[in-house]
């Protein structure tokens, strides 16, 4: 990475991975995240924009923080989209226009309202992105929210080369992704490598609803461990034997069409499974207690609704899920990302030891 000396007039704050998540929800709560910038990573450490030293140092008390003066990598100091936008295009209604943007490999994927926004200007807001991002080739837009089993999401090509598949990079992990034939989501890049960080050498690991792999990739390229990575969708798991070809990984894995809940009978198998499919992985708690060893850990990430303790709320669902089955240790229970303005992902890991 390359950092370039700048006297600029706003700080940062750069934490290890592991604690960037935490962080991140904490310098959101009090306010102080600069939305403006990009948050940035380097494979180890995670800097983020904020607007207030002070106040970051109450905020991030007990975690490894280290506050950065006027020393940011060289992406720091790009106009956001949304700051690029918002300069060419000043006469939009942008009050009532929510936008989100994401890069997988050189795409760009934009999520503008085509109720709201005409098609003119999104197709313009593409080319100024295109021409602003050396590196971005092709603009899409997403056009629905994530649907039916496979997760895809309807998209519209708004500038640049017609073009669906890349190669995305997250940590070093090179991800072949597709984005018209399988689920993406490059805003779990944290989570993927927070999970790899904690597998152990030997590690027997089932990642149920694995999509294109990324949690499998990062797992076998951080450690020598043996990954079973299920998918129903033919196409997420042809992305992912691309992807095993391309990296150089410690580990091995085993990539299986199939249905999740249908494919893996053996019992006590596994240290760690991954149950990734957030509107229903609370349902596969059950059947995948009987396949960890004693022991071994359930990761898992399930859609709520926003209540008050939604955290409370899960951990007495999951209690009676288990009631009679296992014994479970709530490790960490915490609030992931929001989905919508109604919805959140909560993150969990859970302890499995036999009754
Ligand atoms: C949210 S995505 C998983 C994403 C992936 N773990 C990641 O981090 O990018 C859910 C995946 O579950 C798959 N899926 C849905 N139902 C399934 C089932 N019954 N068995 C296996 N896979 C299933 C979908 O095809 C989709 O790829």
């Amino acid at each position: 990475m390359k950092l370039i000396q700048k006297s600029g007039s706003f700080n940062g704050v750069k934490l290890p991975l592991i604690q960037a998540e935490e962080a991140r929800l904490r310098l959101i709560k009090a306010g102080i995240l600069l939305k403006s910038k990009k948050i940035f990573n380097n494979h180890e450490f995670v800097f983020f924009p904020i607007s207030d030293s002070v106040s970051a140092s109450d905020v991030l008390g007990g975690l490894e923080y280290q506050l950065v003066y006027h020393i940011f990598p060289e992406e720091f100091l790009k106009p956001s989209v949304l700051d690029l936008l918002k300069k060419e295009f000043p006469n939009e209604p942008w009050d009532n226009i929510s936008i989100k943007f994401d890069q997988i490999g050189e795409i760009g994927l934009l999520r503008l309202d085509d109720e709201i926004t005409s098609r003119e200007f999104r197709t313009s807001a593409g080319s100024a992105i295109i021409n602003a991002y050396p590196k971005i080739t092709t603009v899409m837009n997403k056009l629905d929210v994530t649907e039916g089993i496979e997760r895809i999401f309807p998209i519209e090509l708004l500038a640049g080369e017609e073009k669906y598949e890349s190669w995305h990079k997250e940590y070093g992990v090179l991800i072949k992704v597709d984005l018209r034939r399988a689920y993406f989501n490059p805003r779990l890049a944290e989570e993927h490598r927070r999970l790899a960080l904690e597998i152990s050498r030997g590690n027997r690991i089932l990642d149920l609803f694995t999509g294109v792999g990324p949690f499998a990739l990062h797992c076998a390229k951080a450690q020598n461990c043996e990954v079973i990575a299920v998918d129903i969708n033919p196409y997420a798991i042809k992305s992912l034997k691309a992807s095993i070809k391309r990296n150089k990984l410690k580990g091995s894995i085993i990539p299986l069409v199939g249905d999740a809940g249908e494919i893996f009978r053996t019992k006590r198998h596994f240290d760690r499974i991954i149950i990734n499919l957030p509107n229903l992985s609370i349902n596969y708690l059950e059947y995948t207690s009987k396949l960890i060893k004693d022991g071994g850990i359930i990761t898992f990430y399930q859609f709520m609704e926003k209540i008050e303790q939604p955290e409370q709320f899960l951990s007495t669902i999951i209690s009676k899920k288990l009631m009679n089955v296992c014994n479970h240790e709530i490790l960490n229970i915490r609030v992931g990302r929001e989905v919508s303005p109604s919805k959140i992902q909560l993150n969990v890991d859970l302890r499995i030891s036999s009754v």
